[in-house]
């Protein structure tokens, strides 16, 4: 086997030393101890350390967020990261994590991810190849006055204001091409145009400023009892699915 032939694949919850700057001791969670050696001149290694980069840097991403909850307001509330490919073509960001999602520790599963898998099949992707977050890493809930229960609210001005920067930096790392948000929420965080509405934003493409493209569509909740907006909203992903095939 040649220099840089042997790498092994990586989990992502791991602890790592890096001894020099191409060889790495990682400790995985099992206690397993597993050395990389990747060479310089290895196009397949240099892309996987860039990967692997990519991998530490949304780890400390997330030890960060979870540890600036901690000393917030939100300690008590269990944190849902984004989760997918690492290098994908698309990130696809909603607004906030459900009940499903905070049980599971997943953005968009239960009923929302169902809704994602059908947006996805008419798209022609499948969730393997996109990365997929929310602005909100907490699920916004109120006492439901008739059961006394925990339901879903819209996040507040202050839960975004928490959550936005560290958005922002995990759309750097990601670093996709494509960015569709889903509703006013993610909207207004990726344009920073607080007066950005859907209506008049939805099914169009957006070059940002770093060059990213933007898609913004209707929140799939949104459409559910509304048959013309329901319309709407498969015309928008008819023009994805053109845009994504050029
Ligand atoms: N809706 C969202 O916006 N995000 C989720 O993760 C689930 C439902």
């Amino acid at each position: 086997m040649g220099k840089g032939e042997n790498v092994t694949k990586t989990t992502p919850n791991f602890q790592y030393i890096p001894p020099n700057k191409f060889e790495k001791t990682r400790y995985s969670p099992q206690g397993t101890t597993v050395i990389h050696t990747f060479s310089v001149d290895n196009p397949k290694t240099m892309w996987i350390t860039r990967m692997d980069r990519k991998m530490d840097h949304l780890t400390q991403l997330c030890a960060r967020l979870q540890e600036a909850a901690s000393a917030s307001p939100y300690a008590e509330k269990k944190l849902v990261f984004g989760d997918g490919c690492q290098n994908p073509r698309l990130m696809m960001i909603g607004e906030a994590p459900g009940g499903d999602e905070e049980k599971q520790g997943r953005p968009f599963v239960g009923k929302a991810g169902k809704n994602l898998s059908a947006f996805l099949e008419t798209i022609g992707l499948n969730r393997e190849e996109i990365y997929i977050s929310n602005v909100v890493k907490l699920r916004p809930t109120k006492e439901s006055p008739k059961t006394g229960k925990a339901v879903n609210r819209p996040p507040s001005k202050d839960e975004i204001a928490f959550f936005l920067p560290f958005l922002q930096e995990e759309i750097k790392v990601v670093n996709p091409q494509w960015i569709v948000t889903l509703g006013n929420v993610p909207l207004k965080a990726v344009t920073g145009d607080a007066k950005a509405v859907i209506g008049d934003w939805h099914g169009k493409p957006f070059t940002l400023e770093d060059g990213k493209i933007l898609f913004p569509l209707y929140h799939p909740a949104a459409i559910i009892y509304n048959r013309a907006l329901s319309e709407t909203y498969q015309e928008d992903l008819m023009t994805l699915k053109g845009l994504l095939e050029k």
